[in-house]
């Protein structure tokens, strides 16, 4: 379990501009004419004075004929489907950004590890350094489950394998899932507790068999279509809400 405390925000007042700025609404002065223009409001009123003072958390902007609630971090579950990469600059598909509102991307939203192109499931983003570090990081071992669509039957002895540790090119030791279990001849779902490049494909590969498919299915104990994620369908994104956050050992302020 992560123990991450946030401290306590004192929120200032601030002005409207320098608040849609914060929230991803692009520059200052973008957010002046945005307001000016009348298509801003917050909490249901609408102001034309871009310097009205306003003051966190319980804030609601209607920007575009949309609303958003204010938010110091986001923290985000996207469905990622395949042939989308966790890049900003793509090399060969689109950009998981693509599938997020601008206004996101824009306040420097960052996906938390990444998930190959091919692969499809659970990936978490958000602008929250210390969250994305907590989550992230190999030494907190949070655990990670795939299922595996598997090239050749899934033997018992390539399941002690990967149980015991196989040893992968530059590792300096073997990796050992934490968990694996077969849920037919060729499907496979594996648990890790580490984030190493393409570790799966190339776990079940030093196995000796070959991943054809993969899916994240859950992050720790928050798992697609369970909780906030039931409903999540592929290509979508929510909010992760305060249980699945604590779910994630970490105390939302
Ligand atoms: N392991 C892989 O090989 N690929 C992924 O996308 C995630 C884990």
């Amino acid at each position: 379990m992560i123990t991450l405390l946030a401290m306590p925000t004192p929120y200032k007042p601030q002005t409207l501009e320098r608040l849609l700025q914060s929230q991803g609404f692009g520059s200052r002065k973008a957010c002046r004419l945005l307001v000016e223009s009348g298509r801003v409001t917050i909490n249901g009123e609408r102001y034309l004075q871009a310097n009205t003072l306003f003051t966190p958390p319980t804030l609601t902007f209607n920007v575009n004929g949309e609303d958003w609630p204010w938010r110091q971090y986001l923290y985000l579950a996207l469905y990622k489907p395949a042939g989308f990469e966790c890049s900003r600059t793509p090399q060969h598909h689109n950009s998981v950004f693509g599938l997020l509102p601008p206004h996101f991307v824009e306040r420097g939203i960052q996906p938390v590890g990444r998930l190959d192109a091919d692969t499809t499931g659970l990936l978490l983003l958000t602008d929250d350094g210390d969250f994305n570090h907590a989550m992230a990081s190999p030494k907190r071992h949070v655990p990670k489950t795939y299922q595996i669509q598997a090239r050749h039957t899934v033997s018992d002895e390539q399941i002690v394998a990967l149980l015991a540790g196989v040893q992968l090119h530059d590792e300096p030791a073997p990796l050992a899932a934490l968990a694996a279990e077969k849920q037919s001849d060729t499907v496979l779902e594996l648990t890790i507790d580490q984030g190493k490049y393409h570790q799966v494909k190339r776990m079940l590969a030093a196995a000796g068999n070959r991943v054809d498919g993969l899916h994240r299915l859950a992050i720790g104990t928050l798992r697609l279509g369970e909780g906030c994620l039931a409903g999540l369908a592929e290509g979508h994104w929510c909010e992760l809400d305060a249980t699945a956050l604590h779910q994630l050992g970490y105390t939302a302020v």
